[in-house]
């Protein structure tokens, strides 16, 4: 399961059309004040994947850790292979100077009394349904004084949730969704929860894109493998008829861009400060 997880995710990657460098400006604003007053900085990535984000996060963090300061970077990741793929997008970077713990456990289990400068979640609440309020408030418990929480999601106008949902309906599974939560997470839902908990944040939504064109390329294994991964099932032993008719759903909802066929994945960043 981890290892069908990780590849999937590599070549979504791959197509997609990320736009990482908003969280790490909204962040700027927030930590540039706070990080000198540090004899270590610390950083909790909640989920971070191949690493691809923290990659950059390092580098931009780098810029403001003076001499005598020190680096430390704390990772909690259960994907055993996404643990590894982290370790190698590290090393190929060149990253050094920075003291990194990997925790191969998820954040419900995830036990520590240490306190962080910064908490991030880029795109990975998706994965804690129902469990949200409360690694927010932990989160926030979690943070040193003037320490920020930054959490990246979809917002509710991307199309995957479209998908999603009508897949539900073709199949007429009403057990899809995962206990705890009527549908997946989205910046909208969990800006009721940070509403309803009252904290003060500022958000920030901006376009991204993912190329879908390979679906619709015969017998290509990437278009089979973005398949899997819109619809979040194994589309392998599906049907012709039905793989047809989900080809057809992300035709309906996909955009043409220089003839590729793209889909809205708009993204949001919450930045909330400890308070
Ligand atoms: C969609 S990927 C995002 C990866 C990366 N942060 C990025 O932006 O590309 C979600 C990540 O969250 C991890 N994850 C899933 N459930 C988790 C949990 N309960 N606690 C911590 N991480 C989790 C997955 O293994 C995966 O690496």
């Amino acid at each position: 399961m981890y290892e069908a997880y990780a590849s999937s995710y590599t070549i979504f990657l791959k197509n997609w059309q990320v736009k990482r460098k908003i969280a790490l400006e909204m962040l700027e604003q927030h930590l540039q004040s706070s990080l000198s007053e540090q004899t270590q900085v610390s950083v909790l990535s909640v989920g971070p994947g191949p690493g691809e984000f923290d990659k950059q996060l390092i580098d931009f963090l780098q810029q403001y850790v003076a001499e005598g300061q020190a680096l430390k970077y704390v990772v909690v990741e259960p994907n055993h292979i996404h643990r590894q793929i982290f370790e190698a997008t590290m090393q190929s970077a060149g990253v050094s100077g920075v003291h990194f713990e990997m925790h191969p456990t998820s954040i419900e289990d995830f036990q520590t009394n240490e306190k962080f400068d910064c908490i991030h979640y880029t795109h990975s609440i998706y994965h804690m349904p129902g469990q949200e309020r409360r690694l927010i408030l932990e989160s926030l418990n979690r943070l040193k004084d003037g320490g920020v929480l930054v959490i990246t999601l979809d917002t509710e106008e991307a199309v995957i949730f479209t998908l999603i949902t009508k897949y539900a309906e073709v199949v007429g599974n009403d057990q899809y969704w995962q206990e705890g939560s009527s549908q997946m997470m989205e910046s909208k839902k969990l800006r009721e929860i940070i509403d309803d908990i009252g904290l003060s944040y500022k958000f920030e939504s901006y376009p991204e894109y993912l190329d879908v064109s390979a679906c619709f390329e015969q017998n290509s294994e990437e278009g089979k493998v973005l398949m899997d991964f819109l619809f979040q099932a194994n589309l392998r032993d599906a049907s012709p008829e039905l793989n047809q008719q989900l080809l057809s759903l992300v035709d309906k909802v996909a955009i043409e861009q220089n003839g590729r066929k793209m889909l809205y994945l708009p993204a949001g960043t919450f930045v909330m400060p400890k308070q």
